[in-house]
């Protein structure tokens, strides 16, 4: 049976922003043109070689109520928590962290100079999991597995699994998602199943692709319609993210730094945080 492609819906072009102390970044979801694509609720793209760009980094602020899955093509981030947990993230690797209940985080440049360049997604937790105990995944680059395809496509399976079998090292998932990295030389193709009741979409940042024949250039996101496969060839040397979730269908308040399902929620939760209840 032949797979049934999905099209492009939308392409989004990032919006320039700055978040945390002055890091200059490009929003694709959690923006005017996309504000969310549930199960995702942000995704940013920060990359500069001018330090001016990034040194301030994020100090210390809150979240709750979903995860912040953060992957790092170059440079270094230093991640610590209110909890006492610490550790730095290296080009390659990613740090999936669930922020449940709470968690007050400072994610800062371990680095004066040279690129800085990654990914900040997040992903949101269902009404049963969103007041769950806070928790990492974390994995460098060595532990996240690359698989090689005809004409030299490279898949870097952050998180999921590809149809020939290779696992991401992020598990226990509580929203079911795919984090595909993937490597596609001029002339090449990629075509791979996404689940039918995923939501879905490609962002590329290097290159120049055609998705069901619809033009993606780099920095464009291509939020994916419906069907039950993607098909991407490449153009030009191009490299992309494809992530899929399953979407949870429920209400979504937000109020900065958290998301929960009613305003009450989040009303609470700015409270715990000025009274120390992280
Ligand atoms: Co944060």
């Amino acid at each position: 049976m032949n797979n049934q492609l999905r099209p492009v819906q939308q392409v989004v072009r990032g919006q320039e922003t700055a978040d945390g102390d002055g890091v200059r970044l490009t929003r694709l979801i959690g923006g005017p043109a996309l504000p969310q694509l549930d199960p995702f609720l942000l995704l940013d793209d920060f990359r500069s070689d001018d330090p001016d760009d990034y040194i301030g980094g994020f100090p210390p602020h809150p979240h709750r109520g979903f995860e912040t899955v953060t992957y790092l093509l170059h440079g270094r981030m230093r991640h610590g928590d209110n909890a006492g947990h610490s550790g730095i993230i290296e080009h390659g690797g990613v740090q999936w962290m669930t922020a449940g209940r709470g968690i007050v985080h400072s994610e800062m440049p371990e680095q004066e100079d040279g690129l800085l360049a990654g990914f900040q997604l997040w992903v949101n937790l269902p009404a049963a999991h969103k007041m769950m105990a806070p928790r990492y995944q974390e994995f460098g680059v060595q532990a996240i597995p690359l698989e090689t395809r005809e004409g030299g496509v490279q898949v870097r399976v952050v998180a999921g699994a590809t149809t020939a079998g290779t696992q991401g090292p992020v598990r226990e998932l509580i929203t079911p998602v795919s984090y595909f990295d993937i490597t596609l030389p001029a002339g090449s193709r990629f075509e791979e199943p996404v689940a039918t009741e995923r939501n879905a979409f490609v962002y590329v940042f290097e290159g120049d692709v055609r998705i069901n024949g619809r033009r993606v250039d780099a920095y464009s996101l291509a939020l994916l319609g419906a069907g039950d496969a993607v098909g991407i060839e490449a153009k030009a040397d191009s490299r992309l993210l494809l992530v899929s979730g399953e979407p949870l269908r429920e209400p979504v308040a937000r109020g900065g730094p958290f998301v929960m399902n009613t305003e009450a929620e989040v009303r609470q939760a700015y409270n715990d945080y000025r009274t120390g209840r992280f």
